[in-house]
C-alpha cells in the first residue's frame, strides 16, 4: 500500500507509549494497559494519529519486555488481551490506529520454542534457534564459535550444559536468536507475532531490529578494536546479512499485504543512504520506513556507546541534512524522530536542560521535528519537555541492563578503577537508556501521579515531577506542551512544505545555529534556530524574497529583530 500518493502513515504523527512507565491503573507501582486507556483523550487532544506501543507481551522482562515468552498473551501486570482489544477500539473510536512492537529477531528462553528447542539435539524445534558446537584452544580450553560481543556486554554465545552446545544471543543470554533460516520457524513467527494481532485490528508494527533476521550461517570472527578483552562489537558482520531482503519480502507476501498496515523499522548500523533505500523503497514491498539511528547515536563512543565522545553542531546538522534528503527523486520515505526508550532526552542531549533554559530549548527541538519530512515520532514525556535524571544519581538508581551490565563489566575488568567507572559514568548521564523510561511527570502529587501506590514507582521518580508534569502544561497556554499542540497543528496546516517538502540545509559549518529551508513547488519555509544559550547574528538572506514571519518559540516575538536570543527559534515562510 505504499507509493508516492498521501497515506495515513506519511501524514501522522505517532506517539511512542512505553507501557511501565506511562500510567499506573492499579497503585502496584507499574504502568498498565488501563492506565493507558485512561489517558487516551490527552494524547487525542495532543494531535495523535498513531500510537505505538512498546512490548506488552507476557515476557519475564530480563530486558523490559523485548524478551517475549509468549506473543499471543499479555504480561499479567500490564493487562489482559482484552485490554489490549479495548485499546485498539480506544484509539480507532477516536480516529487514532494502534501499531505494537514486534520482536522477532530472538524470543525470551521461557518462550516454549526455546524451551523446546533446548530439550535434546534431535528435538524438532532445535533447529528454531542458533546452536553451534564449542571450539577448542590449543591448550584444549572450550572457546565459543566465535568473538561477537553481545550488545549488553559479554560474549553471543551461551553455554548449555545440557545438550553440549552453545546457542546465540545478539542481546541478553535470556534473548536466544531465533534462527530465521528454517521457513518453518519464519511461518511460526508470523502466525504467532504477527497475524494474531493483526486480525484483532492492530495498524501495524515498529519492527525491533529488523535487519538482524540473516546473519549468513558461517559466523566469522569480529575485527579486534577493543584491545585486551576477547569479545569484539560486531553488528557490521550480524547486521544486514544475506537474505535480509527476501525474508522482508516474504514477510509482506504472506501477511502485511492482506491488511492495511505500516511498518517501521529498526535499523542499526546501516551508514549508507543507498543500502537504506533499498529498505523502503515502496515498489520494493520491504518496509513502509525505518529508523535510521545516526542523529540519536552522535557522540556515542566505539569500542563502546558508553564510553561518550561528545559531537559539534555541525556534525548534526550533516546528519540531520543525510537523513531528510536521501530520498529525495525515489518512492522511498523516511523518519523523523530524537528521542526513543533507547536514548538520553532530547534537552538533555541537543539542548539545555539547565532551568533558565529548559523550556525555550524544548520548544525550540520541537520546531526542528515538526518541519522535519518524513513521518514524525514523539516519545512520551517529550512533548511537556521532560530531561534526563539528575548527574548525582548513583548507579543503584538505575535499573536497565545495558547500563548495569557495561558498568559491571569495566568495573571488573578495571578492578574498580574510580577514573574509568567515573568515564562511564558520564556516558550513562547522557545516553543511559533509563531516562526515557522514568515514570511519566503527570502532576505534582508523590511519584508524578504516575502511582498511588505508597511504595511508589518501580523506577525512581525524576526530581524535576513539580516544575516539569502534565497537569501545570495543559493549563499554561504559553507551556512547552501548549506549544507542541500549536506545531503540530503547523505541521499539519501545511504537511506540503513540513512532511513531504524538500530539505536543504544552509550554512552548514556554522556552530551556532541550524538554519534550513523546507521546499514545496513554490512554496519555501525557512527554519532558523539557536543551539546556544548565547544571542547569535543572523543575517536574513533576503535575496531569496521577504521574509513573513510564522511562529516562534518566543512569546511576542514578530521575528523582525537581527539577532536570535538564546535557543531561540523562528520559522518565515518565503514569497
Ligand atoms: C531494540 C529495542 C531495545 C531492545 C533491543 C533488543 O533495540 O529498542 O530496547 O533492548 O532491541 O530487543
Ligand atoms: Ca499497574
Amino acid at each position: 500500500m505504499a507509493g508516492t500518493g498521501r497515506i495515513w502513515w506519511k501524514d501522522g504523527v505517532v506517539y511512542q507509549i512505553y507501557p511501565a512507565s506511562y500510567q499506573d491503573s492499579n497503585a502496584d507501582g507499574l504502568g498498565d494497559i488501563p492506565g493507558i486507556i485512561s489517558k487516551i483523550d490527552y494524547i487525542k487532544d495532543l494531535g495523535i494519529d498513531i500510537v505505538w506501543l512498546s512490548p506488552m507481551y507476557e515476557s519475564p522482562q530480563h530486558d523490559m519486555g523485548y524478551d517475549v515468552s509468549d506473543y499471543e498473551s499479555v504480561y499479567p501486570p500490564y493487562g489482559t488481551v482484552a485490554d489490549i482489544e479495548a485499546l485498539i477500539e480506544a484509539c480507532h473510536s477516536r480516529g487514532m490506529r494502534l501499531i505494537l512492537d514486534l520482536v522477532v529477531n530472538h524470543t525470551s528462553d521461557e518462550h516454549a520454542w526455546f524451551k523446546e528447542s533446548r530439550s535434546s539435539k534431535t528435538n524438532p524445534k532445535r533447529d528454531w534457534y542458533i546452536w553451534r558446537p564449542a571450539k577448542y584452544a590449543e591448550d584444549g580450553t572450550k572457546m565459543p564459535p566465535n568473538n561477537w560481543r553481545s550488545f549488553f556486554s559479554g560474549s553471543v554465545w551461551e553455554w548449555d550444559e545440557e545438550t553440549q552446545e552453545y546457542y546465540l544471543h545478539l542481546f541478553a543470554k535470556q534473548q536466544p536468536d531465533l534462527n530465521w533460516e528454517n521457513p518453518v520457524t519464519r511461518r511460526a513467527i508470523y502466525n504467532s507475532a504477527m497475524e494474531f494481532w493483526l486480525s484483532k485490528g492492530v495498524d501495524g508494527f515498529r519492527i525491533d531490529t529488523v535487519n538482524m533476521y540473516s546473519k549468513g550461517t558461517a559466523f566469522p570472527d569480529a575485527p579486534i578494536v577493543d584491545e585486551g578483552i576477547f569479545e569484539q562489537p560486531a553488528s557490521g558482520l550480524f547486521c544486514n546479512g544475506p537474505r535480509m531482503h527476501e525474508f522482508l519480502r516474504e514477510m509482506n507476501q504472506q501477511v502485511l499485504s492482506k491488511y492495511d498496515t505500516m511498518t517501521v523499522g529498526e535499523l542499526p548500523s546501516t551508514p549508507d543512504p543507498a543500502h537504506v533505500l533499498r529498505y523502503v523503497g515502496a515498489n520494493d514491498r520491504q518496509l513502509d520506513m525505518v529508523f535510521q539511528f545516526d542523529l540519536v547515536d552522535l557522540g556515542t563512543g566505539k569500542p563502546h556507546k558508553y564510553e561518550y565522545e561528545g559531537y559539534k553542531l555541525s556534525d548534526l546538522k550533516e546528519v540531520v541534512s543525510r537523513w531528510q534528503t536521501f530520498i529525495a527523486g525515489t518512492d522511498g520515505w523516511t523518519t523523523a524522530f530524537c528521542e526513543n526508550h533507547d536514548q538520553g532526552r532530547s534537552v538533555s542531549r541537543y539542548a539545555s536542560d539547565a532551568p533558565e533554559w529548559r523550556e525555550r530549548s524544548a520548544k525550540m527541538l520541537a520546531m526542528m521535528m515538526c518541519a522535519m519530512t518524513g513521518t514524525l515520532f514523539i516519545y512520551q514525556g517529550q512533548e511537556i519537555g521532560m530531561i534526563n535524571a539528575p548527574k548525582d544519581w548513583p548507579i543503584e538508581d538505575y535499573k536497565d541492563i545495558e547500563s548495569i551490565n557495561y558498568y559491571n563489566s569495566v568495573a571488573e575488568r578495571t578492578n574498580r578503577d574510580p577514573k574509568a567507572l567515573d568515564r562511564v559514568m558520564k556516558g550513562i548521564q547522557v545516553l543511559g537508556r533509563d531516562h526515557p523510561r522514568l515514570p511519566m511527570q503527570w502532576d505534582d502529587s508523590p511519584f508524578a501521579g504516575f502511582t498511588s501506590s505508597k511504595a511508589g514507582a518501580w523506577m525512581r521518580t525524576h526530581d524535576s515531577y513539580k516544575d516539569i508534569n502534565v497537569a501545570s502544561q495543559v493549563k499554561d497556554p504559553k507551556s512547552v506542551l501548549s506549544f507542541w499542540k500549536q506545531m503540530l497543528k503547523i505541521r499539519k496546516e501545511y504537511k506540503d512544505v513540513f512532511i513531504h517538502g524538500e530539505f536543504q540545509g544552509l550554512d552548514m559549518e556554522n556552530e551556532q545555529t541550524f538554519v534550513f529551508s523546507k521546499k514545496y513547488g513554490a512554496k519555501k519555509a525557512l527554519i532558523v534556530l539557536n543551539f546556544t544559550a548565547d544571542e547569535q547574528g543572523f543575517k536574513m538572506p533576503v535575496e531569496d524574497g521577504k521574509l513573513d514571519f510564522l511562529v516562534g518559540n518566543i512569546q511576542d516575538a514578530d521575528g523582525t529583530k537581527a539577532r536570535l536570543q538564546g535557543y531561540e527559534g523562528r520559522i518565515y515562510f518565503v514569497n
